[in-house]
């Protein structure tokens, strides 16, 4: 197993180029599944979570081609030889239950494994689940698996979701462009992910209005054709690679951030006292003198600031000058880089969704561990401006959501490297 090593030191100066969003490919890639005809993605990100997709859809009979080294995904769901979607691979990553939906409006019938727990949270599928029925699907579970069917067809319908799921609102969105008549999805997601997930649906052929606002409507089509379609840039990658030099000092160019992705977590950066200037490549940030200040957080969905940033956010926290209250609203375990922190001196006190963090003046490099994604990538920030070295172990959580992070990092100046554990 490989772990990072951080030297913490000063500040960083340069260009760090952001990829195509891993939450966007997650759901574009199982909308294959719906026509007979290629779908071909650019921009696609390289990661370990995108080669598990890959092989869901394989398992399932589509072709999955990855070109140019990896950031194009050719595919073809022209002969799918099974409706089934293995718990071996759904174990390893949740996002596989995006296949529901498309499956069970192109072929009628869909079994797939439930998740199973969640480092950060239970995390259900009761509004997926509420949502496919509504549109006329039975779905019962039976040994694991959520056996779903619609021998007639879907058929559209009003769906209020009693919480603005980002999976949930792509299973029943999909499944909705080949029903029959007028789906409504009210309190629906608005993520950028969603958004892109749309515009690519419409270039299949799919009759969607609405998406990014809470009300989302799709009239249902006889089939969907081919298309090609680019990848959104990476909100979450871009928020990350944003506190870098937030929290070392220096001035970093993001390339391809856009500052419409980001909105709500600029105007905490903002109160912080960093500046994030537009440029024609991107995003320029910079934090020139003196220490950051503390600023409270909320997460909540978009365009709330984003719980996918919140353990980043607070390793910068850890260093501001006073104290900060962060608030977890959308998932009800996602601390657990809190007591990793505190062994690199952080002051933090966790009262269940909330956490309050009192500034030091510096952190001290230590071993540490990643217990999910963004928790290990926020210890590699945290390292970044440690006094001394830290040892981040487990970075498989990183290679899911992170492509070339050392090369990025060390890019900017940073001193940081990939170790084999002895
Ligand atoms: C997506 O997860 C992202 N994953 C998550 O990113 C992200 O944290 C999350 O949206 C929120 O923004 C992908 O896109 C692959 P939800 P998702 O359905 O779709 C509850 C990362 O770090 N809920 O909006 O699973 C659920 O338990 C990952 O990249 C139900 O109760 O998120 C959670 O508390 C982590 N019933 C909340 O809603 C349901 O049927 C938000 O979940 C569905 C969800």
């Amino acid at each position: 197993m490989d772990s990072i090593l951080v030297t913490g030191g000063g500040p960083l100066n340069g260009q760090i180029p952001i990829a195509g969003a891993k939450n966007a490919c997650l759901t574009l890639m199982p909308a294959t599944l719906l026509s007979e005809e290629p779908l071909t993605l650019t921009n696609a990100p390289r990661l370990s979570d995108i080669k598990t997709m890959t092989l869901l859809l394989q398992s399932l009979g589509a072709e999955v081609s990855s070109l140019q080294d990896g950031q194009v995904l050719a595919m073809s769901s022209h002969d799918l030889t099974s409706h089934v979607a293995d718990y071996d691979i759904v174990r390893k990553m949740r996002a596989s239950n995006l296949v529901l939906g498309p499956m069970l409006a192109r072929l009628g019938q869909a079994v797939v494994s439930l998740p199973g727990g969640c480092a950060i949270g239970a995390r259900p599928m009761d509004l997926h689940i509420h949502g496919l029925e509504a549109l006329g699907a039975e779905i019962e579970l039976k040994d694991g698996y959520l056996h779903a069917k619609a021998p007639k067809g879907l058929k559209g319908a009003v769906i209020k979701l009693s919480f603005a799921s980002v999976g949930a609102t792509e299973n029943i969105m999909m499944a909705a462009t080949l029903a029959k008549g007028t789906t409504v999805i009210k309190n629906a997601a608005r993520e950028p992910e969603i958004v892109d997930l749309a515009d690519c649906l419409r270039k299949m052929g799919a009759q969607i209005e609405g998406d990014g606002s809470p009300d989302i409507t799709i009239q249902g089509v006889d089939r969907l054709h081919g298309a090609t379609h680019q990848v959104v840039t990476d909100r979450i990658e871009l928020g990350t690679y944003m506190l870098a030099p937030a929290i070392c000092g220096g001035e970093v160019e993001l390339l391809g951030g856009r500052i419409d992705l980001v909105g709500a977590f600029c105007e905490k950066l903002d109160a912080a006292g960093i500046q994030v200037t537009e440029t024609d490549k991107g995003l320029k940030v910079s934090r020139r003198n003196g220490r950051v200040k503390a600023v409270d957080v909320v997460t909540e969905p978009f365009p709330g600031f984003p719980t996918d940033l919140q353990a980043q956010m607070m390793a910068l926290m850890c260093t501001a000058e006073g104290t900060s209250v962060l608030e977890e609203k959308i998932f009800e375990n996602r601390f657990m880089h809190a007591p990793e922190l505190t062994r690199m001196g952080a002051r933090i006190d966790v009262h269940g969704g909330h956490a309050t963090v009192t500034g030091v003046e510096r952190l001290k490099g230590a071993p540490v561990m990643a217990t999910d994604l963004r928790a290990s990538v926020s210890l590699i920030l945290a390292g970044l401006a440690a006094e001394g070295e830290t040892v981040v172990s487990r970075v498989y959580h990183l290679d899911r959501g992170y492509e070339h992070v050392v090369r990025k990092l060390s890019g900017v100046g940073a001193r940081i490297e990939r170790v084999r554990d002895q």
